[in-house]
Formats: C-alpha cells, structure tokens, sequence
C-alpha cells in the first residue's frame, strides 16, 4: 500500500526555535514620540523603538544550532587556525577558487581588490554595482560602469532574471574601450535593482564576451544561493540539478569571487575574497596584513571563521531556500493584495514597494518614499528603508536645487530564519487597514538638515503639513 502523500500549498520554516529574543511592542502614540525624536529618520531610532526590523538582511539573520556549536569550537591562533582550515574549504568546495582570503566584511574584500586590480581611471562594468562597490571603485579613482538591463525600468514586468547585465551595452563598451576595462564584476543577485536575479545564460555572455580581451570576471556573491534558487527553478536545464551543482556552474565561469558573508553566509559579521591566480592572491595577502590581519583570520576571531563555514554549507538546503523564497513572495502578495503597488517580481530577499505609485498625492520634491517609510513605523512599527530621492537623489550646493532619483522606492529587507509566518500574517492585515488612510497618514517632508554626502543616514526632516 502507498503511503499517504501530504502535499501541502503552506510553505512552513524549515527549522524550530531553540532560543527566542523578545520583540519590543510599543503603542501609536510611543511611536509617535520615537519619529518626532528621530526627526522622521529611521536609522535614528534605536533598535528597541522597532517591532519588525526589516532595514537590512545583512547580518541581521539567526544562526543555527550548529554554528553556535562552531563558535564554541573556534581555534583562535593567531597563525593557521584550524577554524581556517576549514572555513578555507567551505569557501574553496563552493567556489573551485584555489586561494581564500578572509575578510571582516563584503566592503573590505572590495577595498583589497580594487587596491589591487585598479589603476586609476580604468572602468569597472557590471550589471549594477552596489554601493559599496561603487564607493571602492571610485576610492581606487576607478569608473564605476552600471550595465543593468533595460528590463529593470519596467516595475511591474514580472519577467524573471531582470537583474541580468544588458550585453549589447557590454559590447558596445568593449569595443569602443575595451582596453581601459580592468574587470566586470556580477552581482547576485542585484540588490541594487530590486533583489532581481540573474541568469546563468547572462553570466555565461559575460563571460564569452570578455574573455578575448582578457578581462576578468568578479562575482559579488553576497546572496549567490537565493540566485541559484531561482536558476533551478526559471532557468531550462537546471531543475534537476542541486544548488550546489549550479553554484558550481556560476563560480567555473569567474576568475575571482567577493561574498559578503552577513546575507547567504547566515555570518552577524565576515567576508571573505577567493581568486584562480596565486599571483594576485599573494598580492592581495600582502595587502591584507595593513588592514584586516594575518592571511587566517583577516579581521575576523577563529569563532567566526567556525560559524561562516558552517554557514555557507548550511545555505545550500533546498528546504530552506524553498522556504526563503517562498516566504519572501508570500509578504510581497500580501503587500500588493492590500493595494500598495511592488516591485514585480518579488526578488530573493526584500520587497519593494514603489512609493510614487502608491502615494501619487506627494510629489516627487516631497520624498514619497520617506514619507512611505515613517507611515510603516507609525503605523506598524516596521522600520524600512527609503530608496529613493533621499538616499539616490542629488541636491546642487549652491542653488539648494533637488535631482530626484529615477524610482521611489521603499525597501522591506526580510532578515533570515528571524521572522515567522505571523508576523508576516499581522503585517498584511496592517496594510490593508491602512490603505484607505494613505492620503491623510502620508504627508510630504521636507530636509531640515542635511550632510552633503550619505546624507539618508544623518538628515532631519520635517512634515508637510
Ligand atoms: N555587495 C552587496 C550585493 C551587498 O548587498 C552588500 C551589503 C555588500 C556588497 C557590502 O557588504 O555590508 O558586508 O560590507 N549590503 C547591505 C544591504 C548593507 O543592506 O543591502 P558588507
């Protein structure tokens, strides 16, 4: 007799919880008194003012029971580490790159390498460079070359893999100055625009087309394995393959990769940089020692070293990335079916909501998006964060005059194994009661002070009303 064969549409979390930290519930009126403090910025609440923290999914996940055991277990030697050793073959078995290179974060692998790989005035093209990426690149006095896709402009084209590089762009720069093109670098997927993913076609492209000039290819592979997920299950070929095998695949094709272990790694803090050359390796080692440590532990304790390995092995479960993507799409339904209008389709990890669609009553000079953002909190006590005019938007100094950015976004980052089905559940019920109320709730703002560089993390602001 068959045994009974439950297929279920509830996509549950693929793990139980053995430790709980309490979430802090506070009233409208005590977030009220919070936004008025923080000058209606929300990097200037503290961390216990916030319900459900949705500003970053960069070392904001949980570690599992396992990597808190690695913790326990982490050699701290200063010189070959045993937890080295082992985070040095996690990185190598996942990658097939020969030389590993930790680092205390994705940024500072950046730094190394674009010290390393750049001379100034040379270009650095990728699909959309986050902006960290960019921020090195323009350090090392390098041009910092986006190429996204047209695809991406269209926010409600549901076509998958709109976080591809534009090829015929790429082409086009190649052939009119190949020369001063150092590397292109692939960020998966590309947080940039939306979490979309990108192809292996894409990647396969890229490298057919740079590989005649010499050109080395970079993978930023801060969320590789949610990439790899939606490979698997978009891309023909791939369906009957594990995500360690296509991981293989993208990685067979780079001369280098750069993680940001704080996202996929499941790391609170970690990096790391691995690359074919042992030429280069030995130079960026060289390197190294001035900024991040020893070539094993680069800025990072030997307990790190223990819980990053364990994570990047831990990443590969299909359950869990079934699950992540799953859970990701199901916050995104909820948020359009309460009538806010998303970024389509919904990426690896975070929505967008496009704040100039959903509130077309504020216009594009009175910050949508902030306006959006603080409208959450208030209401919900969701700390988001605005990617839009404040954060991408350009103000001349002399004339005070504003640039706006070409989209208002809002972006729901969904920290890893953090958040269960109910919360997500409580926040679409939310939204839907606030909907109605969007005109009234949302007011524009206004900049009371600002800085004139990263100005979204310090600015003050002030309701229009
Ligand atoms: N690359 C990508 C694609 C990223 O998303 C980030 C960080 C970095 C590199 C830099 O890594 O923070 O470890 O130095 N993204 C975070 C975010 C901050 O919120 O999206 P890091």
């Amino acid at each position: 007799m068959m045994p009974f064969d439950f297929k279920s549409n509830t996509v549950f979390e693929p793990f139980r919880i053995k430790m709980v930290e309490p979430m802090p519930v506070l009233n409208a009126a005590q977030r009220h008194t919070c936004m008025v403090r923080a000058h209606y910025n929300l990097f200037k609440l503290q961390a216990d003012e916030v319900t459900f923290d949705f500003l970053t999914d960069s070392g904001t996940g949980a570690m599992s029971a396992e990597q808190w055991a690695g913790m326990m277990r982490g050699d701290e030697s200063y010189a070959g580490s045993r937890s080295f050793a082992h985070f040095e073959q996690s990185v190598q078995s996942l990658t097939g790159l020969a030389h590993v290179i930790p680092t205390h974060q994705g940024r500072a692998a950046e730094f190394l390498l674009m010290k390393a790989l750049l001379k100034p005035g040379q270009i650095v093209a990728g699909n959309t460079h986050f902006d960290t990426t960019r921020a090195n690149i323009e350090v090392a006095q390098g041009v910092a070359l986006d190429l996204p896709s047209p695809k991406i402009w269209a926010l409600d084209n549901t076509q998958i893999f709109k976080g591809d590089l534009d090829i015929e762009l790429l082409r086009r720069t190649l052939k009119e100055r190949a020369s001063s093109v150092a590397l292109v670098i692939m960020t998966l997927t590309n947080n940039s625009v939306g979490g979309q993913p990108v192809s292996m076609a894409n990647i396969q492209a890229v490298k057919t087309l740079i590989a005649p000039y010499g050109i080395p290819l970079f993978i930023d592979c801060a969320r590789f394995a949610e990439n790899c997920y939606f490979i698997k299950h978009h891309e023909s070929g791939y369906a009957a393959r594990s995500i360690a095998s296509i991981a293989h695949e993208v990685f067979s094709y780079a001369d280098g990769a750069m993680m940001s272990m704080k996202k996929d790694a499941f790391g609170n803090i970690g990096g790391f940089l691995a690359v074919k050359d042992v030429n280069l390796a030995q130079e960026l080692k060289n390197l190294m020692v001035v900024t991040e440590g020893f070539p094993t532990y680069g800025g990072l304790a030997g307990r790190d070293l223990e819980a990053l390995a364990i994570g990047l092995k831990e990443i590969l479960d299909e359950h869990y990335l079934h699950y992540r993507i799953h859970s990701t799409a199901y916050l995104g339904q909820g948020i359009s079916a309460a009538g806010f209008k998303t970024v389509q389709p919904y990426g690896g990890h975070a929505i967008y909501i496009d704040a100039a669609q959903t509130l077309p009553h504020i216009p594009k000079d009175q910050f949508p998006g902030q306006s959006l953002s603080v409208a959450l909190y208030q209401g919900l006590g969701i700390r988001s964060v605005e990617v839009g005019s404040v954060m991408l938007g350009k103000r001349d100094p002399l004339t005070g005059q504003e640039y706006p950015a070409p989209q208002e976004l809002v972006r729901l980052a969904i920290p890893r194994r953090v958040y269960t089905q109910s919360h997500m559940d409580y926040i679409i019920e939310g939204l839907h009661a606030m909907h109605a109320y969007l005109p009234q709730f949302c007011p524009g703002y206004a900049f009371m002070e600002q800085s004139p560089v990263l100005r979204h993390f310090t600015a003050k602001f002030k309701p229009l009303i």
